[in-house]
């Protein structure tokens, strides 16, 4: 499964990215503004740290505009991905930039349905939200399964990135449902590495290992 960054933080991302096991990156308008920073700017400085897909989200509602949008920001680096929201608009714009041979993820996907046509509109990712389905007491991860099931069942190409992952239980949850992606902030990716049995396994094998003073070097 691959695993983006969810973050616009670009100081953060060197860090994670320096773990080589960081795919890609994704940003929204809320990450962009939590960064304070201008966003092609951002954008820009994200593809040189990161050569995977790297999303970033149009800002119009409007079909024409977010078309324009798309073109602008794709400009930006070969490996720029845009981000449409998931609304009749949002897949028209899909279309377009898809027939174009742009990359596009389609997100604020909370449906089955809704996933069927972002495929049928050639949607290179579709980014269900688990968490926020979560919060509205449905459950998330089912979503990812069905979507799963429907992408197979008719042999669809768009990958699905499992987005608004909050744990690390969410991420094997995703991966075991079979999602193709998930992207998930810093800190659940920091999470993914412990385990308390690790912790205490290595501990006493440093113990038993300082006893024997000797030194592999
Ligand atoms: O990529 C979408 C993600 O940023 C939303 O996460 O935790 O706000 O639901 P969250």
């Amino acid at each position: 499964m691959l695993l983006f960054a969810d973050t616009a933080d670009t100081k953060l991302l060197t860090e994670l990215a320096e773990t080589g096991l960081i795919d890609g990156c994704t940003t929204n308008p809320t990450l962009i503004a939590k960064s304070g920073r201008n966003m092609a700017e951002v954008i820009k400085e994200i593809c040189d740290i990161i050569e995977g897909p790297v999303s970033a989200e149009v800002a119009a509602i409007d079909a024409p505009t977010m078309i324009k949008e798309g073109e602008k920001l794709a400009k930006i680096a070969t490996n720029v991905v845009i981000k449409v929201p998931l609304t009749l608009e949002g897949l028209k714009a899909t279309r377009e930039l898809s027939s174009q041979g742009l990359m596009t993820n389609v997100t604020l996907c909370f449906s089955v349905n809704q996933a069927l046509l972002a495929a049928k509109a050639g949607a290179t990712f579709v980014s269900p939200f688990v968490g926020r389905l979560d919060d509205q007491g449905a459950d998330g991860m089912q979503l990812i399964h069905d979507i799963r099931t429907l992408y197979d069942n008719y042999d669809f190409d768009t990958d699905i990135l499992a987005a608004s992952l909050r744990t690390p239980a969410h991420v094997q949850q995703a991966a075991l449902a079979g999602a193709d992606c998930a992207t998930l902030p810093a800190q659940t990716f920091k999470d993914m590495f412990r385990h308390p049995l690790t912790d205490k396994g290595l501990e006493t094998f440093l113990a038993d290992w300082a006893k024997t003073g000797q030194s592999i070097l």
